[in-house]
């Protein structure tokens, strides 16, 4: 049977191109920008340094005049720019069922392969796009003379690719990770909202009417508490389990309500709990939350450090203020531990 590390045959006469380990380089954000917007791309260096990761997105929300422009704009900027350490250069290609993705996979490569970290393919339906992408990388990096693997990070916005993402995230050995994309999502699965991401006031529940409001209390009239649900938790946690599963990383997509930076804070963090380690970006008032909600908090790693003292050996159980830890409890936190040192925190 074929072995996903097949998938790196060298094509080409020379070394076979190495299997990339997944980057430990943080990517809390990954920060969208329009490289046909030249107002947008004039702040991209600037940026440098600050943001874990800059995608020049040549997808959705960039107009279809505008596509050569904004593949042109990317090589533009990739080639004056110096990312530096700290900043990962990603791009979006349009989705592989459009007029666009294949130029845009063979400039980019040519042109700039040596500065991009990953290519984020959108629409992903099932493993075979990923493998489709992959060949075609194999192909561009021999014949550009690539050393270093582009890495491949997939949507999740269809509902087959929903069903299928145990296999795509297993696809290929450059999958660097998935991330939801919400809003064609919400399309595909014929949901009844109309927004970028994010709650909708209409999902909710409602709790009984108060009992101590006493016999025949008319439910209609009755105060009754009403809690909004989290519209995307299912689709979160399966994404999670599935990149746990083959060891890539899981990231909550857009949240398109600019000026509602609480909503946007409470979806970022909830993503974080269920296992995420970033999100996309796509103005400069959500990338300090999104640093904020995807680094752990002071507090949890001074937690998870006396836990790690007080367990000695990482077996058996201790009580510390009240509560039982155990190995299980030692192993979350060690999570924690090892997300601060890879973040410097
Ligand atoms: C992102 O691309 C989305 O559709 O939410
Ligand atoms: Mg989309």
């Amino acid at each position: 049977m074929r072995s996903p590390k097949d998938f790196f045959a060298p094509l080409a006469v020379g070394a076979p191109t190495p299997v990339r380990e997944v980057p430990a380089r943080p990517s809390r954000m990954i920060h969208f920008f329009d490289p046909s917007n030249e107002k947008m791309a004039a702040k991209v260096p600037g940026m440098v340094g600050s943001v874990d990761v800059l995608l020049g997105n040549l997808e959705d929300a960039v107009r279809a005049d505008r596509k050569e422009a904004a593949r042109q704009g990317l090589v533009d900027i990739a080639k004056a720019t110096d990312f530096g350490e700290s900043t990962q250069l990603w791009t979006r290609v349009n989705s592989l069922d459009s007029p666009w993705a294949l130029d845009d996979l063979v400039t980019l490569v040519t042109e700039i392969g040596d500065r991009l970290d990953v290519v984020m393919v959108p629409k992903v339906q099932g493993p075979e796009d990923i493998h489709y992408v992959d060949r075609l990388l194999a192909q561009l990096e021999a014949r550009a003379g690539l050393t270093r693997p582009i890495l491949v990070h997939a949507i999740l916005e269809t509902a087959r690719g929903v069903a299928d993402v145990e296999a795509i995230a297993g696809a290929s050995p450059r999958m660097q990770g998935i991330s939801l994309g919400p809003a064609d999502l919400a399309a595909d699965r014929r949901m009844k909202t109309t927004r970028v991401g994010g709650g909708h006031p209409g999902y909710l529940v409602r709790a009984d009417p108060a009992t101590d409001l006493g016999e025949g209390v008319d439910p209609v009239t009755a105060p009754r508490a009403t809690h909004q649900q989290d519209l995307w938790h299912y689709t979160i946690a399966r994404m999670v389990d599935a990149c746990a599963m083959h060891g890539i990383f899981p990231y909550y997509g857009p949240f398109g309500d600019i000026k509602d930076v609480v909503a946007c804070e409470d979806q970022f963090r909830n993503a974080f709990l269920l296992g995420c380690v970033g999100t996309w970006t796509l103005h400069p008032v959500q990338i300090d939350i999104a640093k904020r909600v995807f680094s752990p908090s002071a507090a949890d790693v001074a937690h998870a450090r006396r836990v790690r003292e007080a367990m000695g050996d990482g077996t058996g159980a201790v009580m510390l203020d009240g509560r039982m830890e155990d190995d299980a409890s030692l192993k979350q936190c060690l999570v924690i531990l090892e997300l601060a040192e890879r973040l410097g925190a």
